[in-house]
């Protein structure tokens, strides 16, 4: 946070001058079970962010700020042992990080349909240690 912020001001704006959203937020407190949690954050909407992360590096690479793209990726790159924390206690929460239990323990209306970027970026997600066929999964679902 402290990098986004001296990121942000070193471009000339300042903490509270853009309009953010808390949709993510407002989903977690419907979480009852721990592994509804993992699956929700870390799995979910930390997974998607491995998928956003290369996205936005790539978008302010092609916008010739090298410094951004480059805190995006130690964002990101942070983020996959996020995502793997959450591999590992869904599957001891559950017994098993699959697809199903995956979907099972998403708060409702949650679906896997939001919990993924326009281009799934396979290998961060294999270096966060999901499963290839909770990969295949999130990308094949279809509402
Ligand atoms: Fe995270």
């Amino acid at each position: 946070m402290d990098l986004y912020l001296a990121r942000v001001e070193a471009l000339g704006s300042r903490w509270g001058e853009f309009a953010v959203r808390d949709w993510f937020w407002q989903r977690l407190p419907g979480c009852e079970r721990p592994a509804q949690f993992v699956a929700t954050l870390g799995l979910g909407f930390e997974g998607a962010n491995l998928d956003h992360g290369l996205r936005f590096e790539q978008l302010f690479e092609r916008a010739g700020d090298a410094e951004s793209a480059a805190l995006v990726r130690l964002v990101t790159d942070e983020e996959r042992s996020h995502v793997a924390f959450a591999r590992l206690w869904l599957e001891r929460f559950s017994g098993e990080c699959s697809a199903q239990t995956f979907t099972d323990n998403l708060v409702a209306p949650l679906s896997p349909l939001v919990m993924r970027g326009p281009v799934i970026d396979r290998e961060a997600r294999r270096r966060a240690t999901m499963p290839e066929a909770l990969i295949d999964a999130i990308e094949q679902y279809r509402a």
